[in-house]
């Protein structure tokens, strides 16, 4: 099928490499050219697992092309992916500006053949109606410029506040759930796809896209049961994605809050989170307790989903808790340093990892970020050493940190470590050697991922969170 995806970010590249991957022919659009150029070239401007090998392949057998023309894109697919960004504006809501962009961008550009409009960004709960409104309006903005005659539609339904624009399009919610850093084993292996909309063309068009998958021609166990399709309305799709992020946020805070308490008691969180998770009803994933949650989604998702349930009368207290927790959460590491070195200012303080998770080189929202300011604030000194930040020299705006080449020059001369960033190669770091370059050798593990034997075996002063 002739698929177009505007906006190549972590969800938009990976969508649409995966997609060519799988025998579609797909246009990517991105409004920034140099990362445009990056990508003809076979590069990926995004660190993710896998993903450049995907891409080359498909620039290699033509199946996947980039542009920063928007028409070209619109002209090329019957099926157009959003996937552009929706930060978080300060209030908390989301900002839809580029979305809108893109739908009015859609719309100027839409021609004769029926399209579906998919929205892949994650956008506020009435965004699919709102997007078909703004797609009508680039539509007539078009028309009004250069005189062109209204076109008798194909397909759609007609809109009230333009009569005199049939509609040629449907717009489907297809909520992503992909997790950075195994973003394309997640596309080809996911637990249900989602897809919201009132067209029953559209879905079908949806369904065909995403057959190779839903067969498992493309995961990792091929024997397993087709992958769950739930077909709903727009709205419900829209809420399924804010809902999963609360959910599991909200799960991680739990944790933390019973870490805390164990921290408190003398109990041991892990074999706590053990114990909670054997429970089928429960599980055991997102039980780890540690300094808190962050990234580009759930920070951005929870506030959203409060901030809806706000504009419709209803305060949202169980959300709003859980981001209390954290918001606390996230500064646990300062309270256990000042508990060791009691004074902060002129202590150095070295952080293992940046990214706000491992196999990533996203800093959005990175609890690193927080820890840096407030340590900062504090009068320490701050280093770090970061297996992607610090081979790549990308500086995601970071200031107030040193950034080191190396984990034994991160150590030299701290007078403790935090792990921030449960990176792989972290629980094999040489701390014999690093521990002998330190003021102090004590670390804060951050996310109870280290060798707590191994690591005092080596000499350390080790504190975890809840144990
Ligand atoms: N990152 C994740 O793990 C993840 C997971 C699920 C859902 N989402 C959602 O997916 C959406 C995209 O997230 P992301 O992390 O991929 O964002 P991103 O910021 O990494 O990428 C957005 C891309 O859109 C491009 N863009 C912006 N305006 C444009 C325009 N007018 N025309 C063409 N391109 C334009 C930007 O240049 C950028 O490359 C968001 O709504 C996010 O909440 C993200």
């Amino acid at each position: 099928m002739r698929v177009c995806v505007i906006g190549t970010g972590y969800v938009g590249l990976v969508t649409g490499a995966c997609l060519a991957h799988i025998g579609h022919h797909v246009i990517c659009v991105d409004n920034n050219e140099e990362k445009v150029k990056l990508m003809k070239s076979g590069q990926s401007p995004i660190f993710e697992p896998g993903l450049s090998e995907i891409m080359q392949a498909a620039i290699q057998t033509g199946k996947i092309e980039f542009t920063s023309d928007l028409n070209a894109g619109v002209t090329h697919g019957e099926i157009l992916f959003i996937a552009v960004g929706t930060p978080p504006l300060p209030t908390g809501e989301s900002d839809t500006r580029y979305v809108e962009a893109v739908a009015r961008g859609i719309g100027a550009n839409l021609n004769g053949g029926y399209k579906v409009i998919v929205n892949k960004s994650t956008v506020p709960i009435g965004s699919g109606d709102w997007v078909r409104m703004i797609v009508m309006d680039g539509i007539a903005e078009r028309k009004a410029a250069t005189g062109e005659p209204v076109l008798a539609g194909v397909g759609g339904v007609a809109v009230t506040s333009h009569p005199e624009v049939e509609p040629n399009f449907d717009v489907v919610s297809n909520p992503e759930f992909l997790r950075e850093g195994s973003a394309v084993y997640d596309t080809f292996n996911p637990d249900r796809i989602v897809l919201g909309s009132n067209s029953a063309r559209a879905i079908e068009l949806m369904k065909e896209l995403y057959t190779p998958i839903v067969e498992r021609q493309f995961a990792e166990d091929k024997s397993l049961s087709p992958v769950p399709v739930l077909v709903t309305d727009l709205s419900s799709a829209e809420m399924v994605k804010y809902a999963s992020n609360a959910f599991l946020a909200t799960k991680i805070s739990f944790i933390n809050e019973v870490a805390n308490i164990c921290d408190r008691v003398g109990a041991d969180v892990v074999e706590v989170a053990k114990g909670i998770g054997l429970d089928s009803r429960i599980g055991g994933k997102f039980l780890q307790a540690g300094i808190g949650w962050g990234g580009s989604c759930f920070p951005k998702d929870v506030s959203a989903l409060i901030h809806t349930a706000d504009d419709y009368g209803y305060e949202a207290q169980l959300l709003k808790a859980a981001v209390t927790v954290n918001e606390r959460q996230r500064l646990i590491a300062v309270e256990k340093l000042q508990q060791v070195l009691k004074i902060l200012k002129g202590k150095t303080i070295g952080l293992l990892g940046l990214t706000f998770k491992p196999d990533t080189d996203d800093m959005r929202d990175a609890p690193a970020l927080n820890l840096i300011e407030q340590l900062t604030r504090l009068g320490a000194k701050v280093k770090a050493y970061d297996p992607i930040v610090s081979q790549t020299g990308l500086r995601h705006g970071l200031s107030d940190v040193i950034v080191e080449t190396d984990p034994e020059r991160l150590a030299d001369g701290c007078d403790a470590l935090v792990l921030v960033t449960d990176w792989q190669q972290f629980r094999n770091l040489d701390y014999v050697k690093m521990g002998k370059l330190m003021q102090t050798p004590v670390v804060i593990d951050g996310r109870n991922f280290l060798d707590q034997e191994a690591i005092e075996a080596a000499g350390f002063r080790y504190v975890g969170i809840g144990r």
